[in-house]
């Protein structure tokens, strides 16, 4: 099938990499000339696993091509896709300005039959709002439909999550998008869920909002676990191995964060509220999410004393391992807490460094986690990349000034770091 995708941010380029892979021909489209160029010759500015060599390897098949031209890539296409920012708006609301003004300005190249797809998280109601916007534009009577089709990406495993999801969604009314959607997805083994556009935007939202509030609830378990005596792992496992609950999403840590799970919960929250309805549980989960982060600076005061002037080593900036992601970081907003208490930071990540320099000014950044830990009062380990469990923690102990050792992710082994000496405490034991 023809596709066009419209906007190359992470989602966009996601979608149109993975549905070339599929054997569609794809066009992504950008207004940034420069990016689009770039693209062309392969060059990506996202680190996200495997992406870069799907865009070349289909840059090169045929199968993927980058444009500025917006009406020549949609008049050819059976489907686009509207993969544009959605940025959250000072209630928390997504802003849906970038999804209008795109959608006013192909109304008029759509031809024959199209199917138009919102696939960026967009609030409950846009798949008609947008149906409305392409009608209102468009110069002459046109064939088309708007589906919901979320997506589900996770960063850092965005490519393999597309190919091999646990489901598909669609929201539509109309059979003949229904069969185009069947098609363009029919390489795809997994449930394919059709449904009206209002539940397939709110399966998004409220899928995002259940992981965050698996997250609050493990880590409100977790914060039990250390003032009864329990091990929060052991009980997730315990849980976990009932289905009805299952194992993921049950790590406890810093909190949740990214451009995602926060987002989405006070999108939420505000949604709900407008339509009367005060979603106190969500509310809960975005206070024990955030006091989750004070927590942790709490036991860094706890086991170092007074932070003001204390050197403190940060180890991760990144919101979750496998990505240079910093927005809403559990990592940055505990390095700032610290920062504000008067501590001094050195901070390493292996990717997300430059991204978190921009909002931690006061940091000293460093490209080595052994420079990091060098005279530290603590270590406060905030992202759970696999580098950091394989450092030599003997070396880093003889470079700290006091053995201390704070791991949010419960990602190093407790016995192994007493038995060399260290002061170490986790997460929720
Ligand atoms: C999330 C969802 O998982 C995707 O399905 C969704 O498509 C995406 O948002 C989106 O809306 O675009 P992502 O933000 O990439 O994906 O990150 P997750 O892997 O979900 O992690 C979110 C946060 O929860 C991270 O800070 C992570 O460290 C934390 N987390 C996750 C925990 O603290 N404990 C866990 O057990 C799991």
């Amino acid at each position: 099938m023809d596709v066009s995708v419209i906007g190359t941010g992470y989602v966009g380029l996601v979608t149109g990499s993975c549905l070339a892979e599929l054997g569609h021909h794809v066009v992504c489209v950008d207004k940034n000339e420069d990016k689009v160029e770039s693209l062309c010759s392969g060059n990506i500015s996202i680190f996200e696993v495997g992406l870069e060599d799907l865009v070349q390897r289909h840059l090169e098949s045929g199968h993927l091509e980058f444009s500025t031209d917006l009406d020549s890539a949609v008049s050819q296409s059976d489907v686009v896709f509207v993969t544009v920012d959605t940025p959250a708006d000072e209630n928390g609301a997504a802003d849906l300005s970038r999804v209008d003004e795109v959608a006013k300005r192909f109304a008029a190249a759509i031809s024959d039959y199209t199917v138009v797809v919102n696939k960026s998280t967009v609030p409950v109601g846009s798949t008609r709002r947008v149906q409305r916007i392409i009608e209102e534009n468009s110069p002459h009577p046109l064939e088309f439909d708007v589906v919901s089709n979320p997506e589900f990406l996770r960063e850092g495993t965005g490519v393999s999550d597309f190919l091999n999801p646990y489901r598909v969604v669609v929201g539509t009314d109309s059979q003949k998008a229904t069969g185009v959607m069947a098609e363009l997805y029919s390489g795809i083994d997994a449930p394919l869920l059709i449904t009206d556009p209002v539940s397939a935007e709110l399966i998004k939202y409220a899928s995002n909002a259940f992981l965050a509030t698996k997250v609050a609830y493990i880590n409100a378990i977790a914060n039990m676990c250390e003032a009864m005596g329990g091990n929060a792992r052991e009980v997730a496992l315990g849980m976990g191995y009932d289905p009805r609950i299952g194992f993921e999403f049950l790590r406890c840590g810093p909190g949740f964060g990214g451009s995602c799970l926060p987002k989405d919960c006070r999108a939420m929250v505000q949604m709900a509220l407008e339509h009367g309805y005060d979603f106190e549980l969500l509310k809960g989960v975005m206070e024990v999410n955030e006091s989750q982060r004070e927590l942790m600076v709490k036991k860094a005061e706890r086991l170092v004393g007074d932070l003001k002037n204390a050197r403190i080593g940060a180890l991760g900036l990144a919101f979750k391992a496998n990505t240079d992601d910093v927005r809403d970081s559990p990592a940055t907003a505990i390095v700032k807490k610290l920062v504000e208490r008067g501590a001094k930071v050195r901070a390493y990540d292996p990717e997300a460094m430059e991204n978190a320099a921009v909002e931690l000014p006061q940091v000293e950044m460093v490209d080595d986690p052994y420079v990091v830990v060098e005279d530290a009062d603590a270590v406060v380990l905030l992202t759970e990349w696999d580098q950091f469990k394989r450092l030599d923690y003997e070396k880093v102990r003889s470079l700290m000034k006091r053995s201390i050792i704070i791991d949010t992710r419960n990602c190093l082994d407790p016995a192994v770091l007493r038995r060399l000496g260290f002061t170490y405490e986790g997460v929720g034991k």
